[in-house]
């Protein structure tokens, strides 16, 4: 990566919030590593039951890049399909993860440092583009959409995963997920929930625009619900009374044209 310096104020937070709760993710990194199957989300979703990424056959052979990687068990599903990932993330901690896993599990793809909104690679060289909770909620929009969409060939996917607008409008700063809005949707965009990270949650409206305005069509838009036989997850602001009522996580699909 160039210098840490080069990075915006926000995207500095967040790596240093990243490397320091990266032990926290080893774990959950590794389940999701042995899992033999796709799935989405803080329930685990089957990509099965969801259709996110289309014919998981058609994929073989085609070139990958996950914004904002993490331990990097998206990229190693879609390996395993037989696809070419290259993962991208701005903290070197998750990426020493990542690169243990490939040790661990055998499974080896280019692993980058560096940020989603600035990637040192060239204009159309992937055929998908994916983030799960990564440059999905970690970077500004307006910049890793538009670079999305310079990575990826025409007739290439754009498949992303993140909160539900309406979770963001009920999720106070502090504390769980309400049954009433707490928070305006109109200026919806940059939310900073404490002074140690910000993130991006643009709404609907707006996203459809920015993504049409960069050259792709919106293909889907899946609200994800948690299976009936889901269990309470580690993450305390999320109910899951709450996430059986109201989607609490959404996968966007769209096609740059
Ligand atoms: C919740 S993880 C998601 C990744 C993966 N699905 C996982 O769970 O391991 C969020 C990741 O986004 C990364 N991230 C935050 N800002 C980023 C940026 N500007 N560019 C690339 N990655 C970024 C963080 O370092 C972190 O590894």
């Amino acid at each position: 990566m160039r210098l840490m310096s080069d990075l915006p104020i926000y995207a500095q937070k967040n790596r240093e919030m990243w490397s320091k709760y990266a032990p926290d993710w080893v774990e959950p990194g590794r389940k999701s590593w042995e899992s033999s199957v796709i799935t989405w989300g803080i329930w685990s979703v089957l990509e099965s039951e969801v259709g996110a990424l289309g014919d998981l056959g058609d994929l073989a052979g085609k070139d990958a890049i996950e914004l904002g990687c993490g331990t990097g068990y998206v990229s190693a599903w879609l390996a395993r399909l037989g696809m070419h990932p290259v993962g991208i993330d701005v903290t070197p901690n998750q990426l020493a993860t990542a690169r243990a896993f490939q040790q661990e599990f055998g499974i080896d793809f280019p692993l980058i440092e560096g940020s989603a909104e600035n990637v040192p690679l060239p204009d159309a060289s992937f055929d998908l583009a994916i983030s799960e909770y990564g440059a999905s909620i970690w970077c500004d929009p307006y910049v890793w959409i538009p670079e999305a969409a310079r990575l990826l060939r025409p007739g290439g996917t754009l498949v992303f995963l993140r909160n539900s607008t309406i979770s963001i409008l009920c999720g106070p700063d502090t504390g769980p997920i309400s049954n009433v809005l707490v928070r305006d949707q109109f200026d919806l965009y940059r939310v900073e929930y404490d002074a140690e990270s910000v993130e991006f949650h643009l709404p609907a409206g707006p996203l459809i625009r920015l993504l049409c305005a960069n050259g792709f069509e919106v293909l889907d838009l899946i609200d994800i619900k948690p299976p009936a036989e889901a269990e309470p997850t580690r993450f305390e602001y999320m109910n899951l009374e709450w996430a059986k009522k109201w989607p609490a996580e959404e996968i966007w699909v769209a096609k740059k044209k």
